[in-house]
């Protein structure tokens, strides 16, 4: 079912899961503490995103709120994110292998590859009852050196995981952008053989 709250804003010109629909980026949490279960199961779905030869160049690197690691995480962010994030429960870096282990060369895939990691992510949480955020406002230098993060893996993203919580507890001006936003129509992103060309059925 749609979410009566994502139906308000998203329209849909054909037919898809709808757990696809209802993923959105909220900003307030309820403080809570995650257990690994949980937490877990994110990560798991995240494991089973194809990628290029199989190769899975995703690693995800978390604190939980309370635990000793979450001020270490939680200061990486910049201040617009720090001040919606204190109630997430959990908090993800999000990191990739630049090069097939393999045979150390150069994968040109492996962002496109931990992408779908995170989407799965994303996804499974819906499916959980929580909500997940991806920011790149933060720090990424200081995200590798405080983090340990090797030369031979890019940061990608940092990920807020928690349970949805009322927009009244936002400040005026995110509490306005606390709700499901829109997409670009399916005629500006698809083409039909050569870039530019529209699809008939569009
Ligand atoms: C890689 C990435 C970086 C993002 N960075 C931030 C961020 O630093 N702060 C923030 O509030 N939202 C951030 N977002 C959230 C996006 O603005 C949001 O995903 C987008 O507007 C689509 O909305 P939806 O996720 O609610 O569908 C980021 C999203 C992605 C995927």
């Amino acid at each position: 079912m749609i979410d009566p709250e994502v139906q308000k804003t998203r329209n849909m010109t054909f037919e898809i899961n709808h757990v696809i629909v209802n993923r959105w980026s909220p900003r307030s949490f309820v403080p809570y503490d995650i257990d690994d279960a949980d937490l877990f199961s994110l990560f798991e779905s995240a494991r089973w995103a194809p990628s290029s030869s199989n190769s899975q160049p995703w690693r995800f690197i978390y604190a939980k709120r309370n635990s000793e690691n979450w001020n270490d995480f939680f200061n990486l962010l910049i201040d617009f994110n720090k001040q919606w994030c204190a109630d997430a429960a959990a908090l993800v870096v999000v990191v990739s292998r630049k090069n097939f282990e393999n045979n150390e060369k150069p994968s040109i895939t492996h962002q496109f590859d931990t992408g779908a990691a995170w989407e799965n992510l994303a996804i499974q949480a819906v499916s959980q009852g929580l909500a997940t955020h991806a920011m790149a406002g933060f720090d990424y230098d200081k995200a590798r050196k405080t983090l340990q993060v090797p030369d031979n893996y890019e940061v990608m993203a940092m990920v807020a995981i928690g349970k949805r919580g009322s927009k009244e507890k936002l400040s005026p001006e995110l509490q306005a952008r606390e709700i499901p936003n829109t997409r670009k129509p399916l005629s500006e992103i698809v083409m039909d053989g050569k870039f530019g060309n529209r699809p008939k059925s569009l």
